[in-house]
């Protein structure tokens, strides 16, 4: 906890402070939980996220269904076709559910039946925040998409009860041969708070409400049986391009060698710790579950430090498809998949996808990082 709120106090001093916080040692052991996840271990994965994670249901879901991630070039490496995705392939859970070997969930909002459901659920949903609506309201902040982690939490428990209706054992039997998997949340909460204007001190006040949203979610799903869960972290807020490009900084919130904006990569380190820390305490309540922590901001960062290190070329922090041109190349008025966007001829050498996604190389080496426990 002290540790984290010494990331509060100034949010510039991330690398000194993070040297502290891993010195001081971390509870959460991050290196053994993985090793576990070996395929055939597993029958079916439960999915829970927004954008990075979805797999079809903002496709579906009126509101956001025909947006520009349905149209081409999403898809075009990976698929051949939009597929729901907001990438130009494989996104991080593909990557997990191939190297689990288990079949792909199907999006919540693709499914009815039980039969629909046997080879789990993606909950994960374009826009959707960590933190209810009303909660957001009474920070004078309206979700674009009125989809919370407590939604797709509900999802998950009518899902479980299709699966399991004859008895909470029956439920407990669906649970424990079950992956789970949170994808990064709270970007989307970060993002209102910083559009309607509120410095990154005021929006890192969000980061306690955010992660305890965050936990709520998994106490649910322990109390559902989960017994392996993998939450991922917060990517390098200051290194998204459309961040960039919306949230501009003082000269000296940048770092002078990558170009990424300090601050805002404070709250993403801050937020990280709280959810660290809650890791770290979850596994001591309850012994003999697995909470793993899938890190997904050092490879991002690594990448974005010493791109060529990674196959990537040097327009790190431009997205590849948009255009506005400029170091991160990302408008609203030439957003990817509208007909004033251009793509890079090679979008494996990108990091940035649309400038608010990831490429399928990216997500890649994301997954990557998250099944070792790096
Ligand atoms: C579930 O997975 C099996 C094995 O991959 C596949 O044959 C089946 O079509 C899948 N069912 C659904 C509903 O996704
Ligand atoms: C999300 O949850 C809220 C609050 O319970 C509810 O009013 C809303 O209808 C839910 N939205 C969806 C899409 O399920
Ligand atoms: C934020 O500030 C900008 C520039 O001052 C202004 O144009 C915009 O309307 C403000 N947005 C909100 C949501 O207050
Ligand atoms: C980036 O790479 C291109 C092509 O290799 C090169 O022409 C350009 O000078 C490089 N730019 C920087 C800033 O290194
Ligand atoms: C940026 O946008 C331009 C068009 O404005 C496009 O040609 C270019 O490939 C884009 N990508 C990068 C990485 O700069």
């Amino acid at each position: 906890m002290a540790q984290c709120q010494r990331l509060l106090v100034d949010l510039v001093l991330t690398a000194v402070l993070l040297v502290v916080a891993e010195a001081g040692g971390d509870p959460l052991d991050t290196t053994s939980g993985c090793r576990g996840l070996t395929r055939g271990r597993f029958s079916r994965v439960f999915a829970f996220g927004n954008s990075l994670t979805d797999t079809g249901n903002a496709a579906i879901f009126p509101l956001t269904a025909g947006g520009p991630f349905t149209q081409p070039p999403y898809g075009e490496t990976f698929f051949g076709h939009p597929s729901g995705r907001a990438s130009n392939g494989r996104i991080i859970i593909d990557f997990i559910v191939e190297k689990l070997q288990v079949p792909q969930p199907t999006p919540y909002l693709a499914g009815r039946t039980a039969a629909d459901f046997v080879n789990g659920s993606n909950f994960a949903i374009g826009g959707a925040t960590a933190l209810e609506p009303a909660f957001l309201q009474s920070r004078g902040l309206t979700s674009l998409v009125p989809v919370s982690l407590s939604n797709e939490t509900r999802w998950f428990q009518n899902v479980l009860q299709l699966l399991g209706s004859s008895s909470y054992h029956a439920q407990l039997r669906v649970t424990a041969r079950s992956f789970f998997f949170v994808g990064e949340m709270g970007v989307n909460d970060y993002f209102l708070s910083l559009q309607n204007n509120r410095t990154v001190d005021e929006t890192a006040s969000l980061v306690p409400h955010v992660v305890g949203a965050i936990r709520s979610a998994l106490v649910a799903m322990i109390a559902a049986g989960a017994r392996t869960v993998v939450v991922t972290g917060m990517v390098p807020l200051g290194c998204a391009p459309y961040f960039l490009a919306l949230f501009p900084g003082a000269p000296g919130d940048y770092d002078r060698v990558n170009g990424c904006n300090k601050r805002l990569n404070g709250l993403a380190e801050l937020h990280n710790c709280e959810l660290k820390r809650t890791l770290g305490e979850l596994s001591r309540i309850h012994p003999g579950r697995s909470f793993v922590y899938g890190e997904v901001y050092r490879p991002i960062a690594s990448a974005v430090a010493s791109p060529a290190a990674y196959g990537f070329g040097n327009t790190t922090l431009a997205a590849c498809c948009g255009g506005g041109g400029g170091p991160y190349n990302f408008s609203f008025a030439t957003f990817c998949g509208t007909t004033a966007s251009t793509t890079c001829a090679d979008p494996s050498k990108s990091i940035a996808w649309d400038g608010i996604h990831f490429t399928e190389a990216a997500n890649r080496l994301m997954a990557t990082a998250i099944l070792s426990g790096q």
